[in-house]
């Protein structure tokens, strides 16, 4: 996060303005429970609120999904901006000034995105130019019409047209100023191996793809006929993160949080025909399975999503996946059906847009009824073993369901068709979801011991201490107690300094160490603000958040102190057994005694500290 751009008095400033109760609690209903404020995350999916606002510390913490901040972060993650977005509108907000772009030092990466981004905005330009107003456009123009697409709705996302030829986009740009070789890295430009550069996207209609904020970072340019590839790309670049952006999501954002609920497709142009019918919360996939980071976008618009992809197997399987990702980021998910083979366009194009909204959209399936039909295929249920193992399948399948209400339905329709008997159904699936549930249970066990190896990092704090050995919650109180005491970090540092053992701890010491180092004051908001990995600042929150005791005496903290140290030590004298043990076993005496010595010495410092 480029913190440089803006001043710390401003960011101070900002703190100082708002009332970070007010700001969240405009969006999320807030009550007073002790000394913070508790409600409903609205980041993740949950039933009892595990978000908590503290007003004394002016920041929030989600000790369900670790999100957390202060109030910048939470405009951030909110409203779906990026640092300087959100300090700039909290300080319009404010009636505070933050001087513009040209009166600011840029850092070099700063720049160079600017430039891309332009470079883009006025290709976008150029291309809606050449379609709608030139004879060079005409053919694509003519393409779309017959298509559906009317002039508006060309308008309305900014479609375009790259024409024939090989530098006329390269001529436009270098003109205005753009060096060839940021041309290149924007994807807009291709070099052959003997070094000659042409235009990247030529005789193609193109979709550009914008961010959330709805600034041009990439296109998608499809062919005007049936020559491969039918779509072309434009590379991933400083600008462009194919697995983090969402085709249309800058335009269907605030329906989505209207309808709360957003429409998954799988191409643009299936996105844009549903426009047409007004639907206007379709996102898109870029091309490629719908990724976690998409899902975990996507679940801070909304929690309903509904799947519309082609009704083939591509788009069937497809659908299966999307449900698991979009499921596992903690969203419910329904699925529309199409006719065999076709697309929502093809069914738009054939049946107009009225059909879309009175059929499609109101005859969805939940879930679990796609997963069990699309399971069906893989057996042919007249055979009765093939039925078994169908059976069985689906049991599983239905077994995943939390509401028993929910289970017994889909058991009732499974006890119907093949007419068993519900009773015995549901004896299977119990064993099943026992046997489930006890597997759940044990790679939880297996996942706390590997929080701080990057897998359910964040999620530490809510499990039971008992499970953490002793430097562990040590080092824990530690941390807790240096965020909130220049001086105790300071002893920390003298006397454990890097030597913490759970690295997240360790991460976060060093970080301490250098804040303090810098002359600041103890401020959760402004250290956190220095973190540049949102791991650590979602850690850092919530230790911040905890209810410690902030009055601890020397005793106590020595005794954390020593708790780190002993196990250094511990780990030192198991390392030396290991290595007398081999010593024996080579009958190498001298050196057996030496390391007996050093442990005996190693022992007796363990007790010392003890003490
Ligand atoms: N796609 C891609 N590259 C390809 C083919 C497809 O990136 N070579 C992506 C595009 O995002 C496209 C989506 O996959 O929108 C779906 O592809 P497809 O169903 O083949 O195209 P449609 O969206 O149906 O486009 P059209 O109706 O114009 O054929
Ligand atoms: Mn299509």
């Amino acid at each position: 996060m480029p913190l440089n751009l803006i001043s710390e008095e401003i960011l101070e400033a900002i703190r100082n303005h708002y009332d970070i109760v007010d700001v969240i609690g405009q969006h999320v209903a807030l009550r007073k429970s002790g000394r913070n404020y508790t409600g409903l995350c609205p980041f993740h999916s949950e039933k009892t609120p595990s978000f908590s606002v503290s007003q004394d510390k002016q920041f929030y913490h989600c000790f369900g999904c670790g999100v957390g901040g202060d109030v910048i972060k939470f405009v951030m993650d909110f409203e779906s901006l990026d640092f300087k977005e959100a300090v700039l509108q909290l300080a319009n907000g404010a009636g505070l000034n933050v001087p513009t772009d040209n009166q600011l030092p840029l850092d070099p990466n700063e720049r160079l995105k600017n430039s891309i981004l332009q470079a883009y905005e006025l290709t976008n330009k150029l291309y809606q130019y050449l379609l709608l107003e030139t004879e060079q456009g005409k053919e694509a123009l003519n393409y779309l019409q017959k298509r559906g697409f009317s002039r508006a709705l060309i308008e309305t996302f900014n479609i375009g047209f790259s024409p024939k030829g090989w530098d006329n986009l390269k001529s436009f740009l270098v003109k205005r100023g753009f060096s060839l070789e940021l041309l290149e890295q924007a994807g807009l430009i291709g070099k052959s191996d003997e070094g000659r550069t042409f235009d990247s996207f030529r005789n193609r209609i193109m979709f550009p793809i914008a961010d959330a904020q709805g600034r041009v970072v990439a296109f998608g340019g499809r062919v005007l006929d049936d020559s491969l590839p039918k779509y072309l790309n434009s590379p991933e670049s400083l600008i462009f993160n194919k697995s983090r952006t969402l085709y249309n999501l800058h335009l269907a954002k605030k329906e989505i949080r209207k309808k709360r609920q957003a429409i998954l497709f799988e191409g643009y142009v299936d996105t844009i025909s549903v426009w047409r019918a007004g639907v206007h919360n379709g996102i898109a996939t870029l091309g490629t399975s719908l990724t976690e980071e998409q899902a975990k976008l996507l679940r801070r618009y909304t929690e309903e999503v509904s799947i519309c992809y082609d009704a083939d197997l591509a788009g069937q399987k497809a659908t299966y996946k999307a449900i698991q990702t979009l499921q596992q980021a903690g969203c419910k998910v329904k699925v529309l059906q199409l006719p065999p083979g076709q697309d929502p366009d093809d069914f738009i194009s054939e049946r107009g847009v009225e059909a879309f909204t009175k059929e499609v959209l109101p005859s969805y399936i939940t879930a679990t009824a796609f997963k069990l039909q699309f399971l069906r295929k893989d057996f042919s249920l007249n055979d009765e073993s093939e039925r078994i193992k169908y059976i069985t399948k689906a049991l599983e399948i239905i077994a995943d369901l939390d509401q028993a209400i929910e289970r017994e339905t889909y058991l009732k329709g499974l006890a119907e068709e093949f007419q068993l008997s519900l009773q015995s159904l549901k004896n299977d699936l119990k064993n099943i979801y026992f046997a489930k549930r006890k597997k759940k249970e044990r790679d939880r066990d297996n996942l706390t011991f590997k929080w701080n190896n990057n897998i359910n990092n964040g999620n530490l704090m809510g499990r039971t201490k008992t499970l953490y050995p002793a430097y562990h919650n040590a080092e824990k109180q530690l941390i807790c107690l240096m965020l909130r005491d220049r001086e105790i970090a300071e002893k920390v540092g003298v006397e454990i300094g890097s030597d913490f053992h759970v690295e997240d701890f360790a991460v976060l010491a060093a970080y301490l160490y250098a804040y303090y180092g810098k002359g600041y004051e103890p401020d959760i908001n402004r250290f956190t603000s220095m973190l540049e990995d949102q791991k650590y600042s979602q850690l850092a929150t919530k230790l911040a958040m905890l209810d410690i005791n902030e009055e601890v005496s020397a005793n106590e903290l020595n005794d954390y102190i020593q708790q780190v140290k002993r196990y250094n030590l511990d780990l030192e004298i198991k390392k030396k057994r290991e290595e007398q043990l081999m010593a024996v076993r080579n009958q190498d005496l001298a050196k057996s005694v030496e390391l007996g010595q050093q442990i005996i010495q190693l022992r007796n410092q363990l007790r010392r500290g003890k003490k």
